[in-house]
């Protein structure tokens, strides 16, 4: 699980861009232990709402206590290929999810197809291969599809969606700070003063059609 993460600043570019602000309902998609949610939970305030969906019951329990001081979080255990909510929401939003499925574009569509019209489908996803440590290229042979990142804008259009924006953005670093703590973390292996780029993380900002004909 990824937590207190460099990849905030990614995060808040995406959320500014869209005026996320008080009231919002928002869904994130793969929440992981919970940190997206908990960042979300602080725009929307309690007059919004924000589910957190994993298809792994361990990150509902880690989510439901890392918001636990936050009443406007909703913890739920299902699969991204069956989202299914109790009302329609504002944004949907998934980070370092889609590279874990088999069928992205179907999660992308269902994500679509769980916001109002005229709402936003967001997805950060990483170009892992275009990462480097010490100048030598990143994997990471556990994902489906490490570099799906840099398909991202063209699997949103295939999805329905309107493409309003895309862009990348990656950490770097060298020797002890957060980089280094991040992918020591994330790999077992503390990459002493060697220069670091972390997977570049591509966002999209995906629309849903106005439902005005
Ligand atoms: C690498 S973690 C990312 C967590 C979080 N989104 C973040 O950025 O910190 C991937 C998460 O996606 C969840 N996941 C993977 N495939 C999923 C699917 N098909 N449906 C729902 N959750 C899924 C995993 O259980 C895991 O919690």
């Amino acid at each position: 699980m990824l937590r207190n993460d460099v990849y905030r600043r990614p995060l808040a570019t995406a959320l500014d861009r869209l005026a996320v602000g008080s009231g919002w309902r928002v869904v994130d998609v793969g929440a992981g232990a919970g940190d997206v949610a908990v960042a979300l939970a602080e725009i929307v305030g309690r007059d919004g709402r924000v589910y957190a969906v994993d298809r792994d019951p361990v990150a509902r329990d880690e989510t439901a206590r890392a918001a636990a001081a936050y009443s406007q979080v909703l913890a739920i255990t299902q699969r991204a290929e069956d989202l299914q909510l109790p009302e329609p929401v504002d944004l949907a939003f998934c980070r370092f999810v889609l590279m874990h499925v088999d069928d992205p574009v179907s999660v992308l569509a269902r994500m679509a197809a769980a916001v109002r019209p005229g709402g936003w489908v967001v997805a950060q996803e990483p170009i892992t291969s275009a990462g480097r440590i010490g100048g030598v290229a990143l994997s990471m042979p556990g994902a489906r599809d490490p570099d799906v990142g840099a398909l991202l804008p063209a699997l949103v259009r295939r999805a329905g969606l309107f493409l309003e924006d895309a862009w990348a953005e990656a950490p770097a670093g060298a020797g002890p700070g957060p980089v280094a703590s991040y992918l020591e973390d994330l790999t077992g292996v503390d990459p002493g003063d060697d220069p670091i780029v972390l997977p570049p993380l591509v966002t999209v900002l995906g629309r849903t059609g106005s439902g005005v004909p």
